[in-house]
């Protein structure tokens, strides 16, 4: 495994780790109001992040350059800044939404910069 899809696949496996705690938390309390949290933790945290490890460990030639870098960060800073941002509007606070537009957006520009990627990948 090349050592920057190792980097997305570890963050995968964090954000899965928190996403299923959070799941099993919730299950306890009987208390469902963070699901969406879960469910996008669970989804692009560890799902989305997981494809992403799989193509950079695939086609390791794709990350070699700064716009990979930026895939990464943006990625990572758009998770954790949509997670915070929906944990504070879910909590009735739109204070939170500023933050939370910010994350989807660098999720949303993370996943554009993949497409790229993709694309610009040779067919064999
Ligand atoms: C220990 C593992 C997990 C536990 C205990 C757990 C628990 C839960 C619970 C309690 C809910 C809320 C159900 C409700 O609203 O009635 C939920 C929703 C959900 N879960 Fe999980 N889950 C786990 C793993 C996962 C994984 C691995 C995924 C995806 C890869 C996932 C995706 C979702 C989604 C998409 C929802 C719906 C979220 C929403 O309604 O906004 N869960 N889960």
């Amino acid at each position: 495994m090349t050592s920057f899809s190792k980097r997305f696949l570890l963050c995968a496996v964090a954000y899965v780790v928190l996403g299923m705690a959070l799941g099993t938390h919730m299950g306890a309390q009987q208390d469902f109001k963070l699901a969406p949290i879960h469910g996008h933790m669970n989804l692009v945290g560890w799902v989305t992040m997981a494809l992403f490890a799989w193509f950079y460990n695939t086609v390791p030639a794709a990350a070699g350059d700064k716009l990979a870098q930026a895939h990464f960060w943006a990625a990572q800073i758009g998770m954790v800044m949509f997670i915070i941002g929906l944990y504070i509007v879910l909590n009735e606070n739109m204070t939170g939404e500023p933050v939370l537009i910010a994350g989807e957006l660098l999720t949303g520009i993370s996943m554009l910069i993949f497409g790229y990627k993709v694309w610009k990948t040779d067919a064999t």
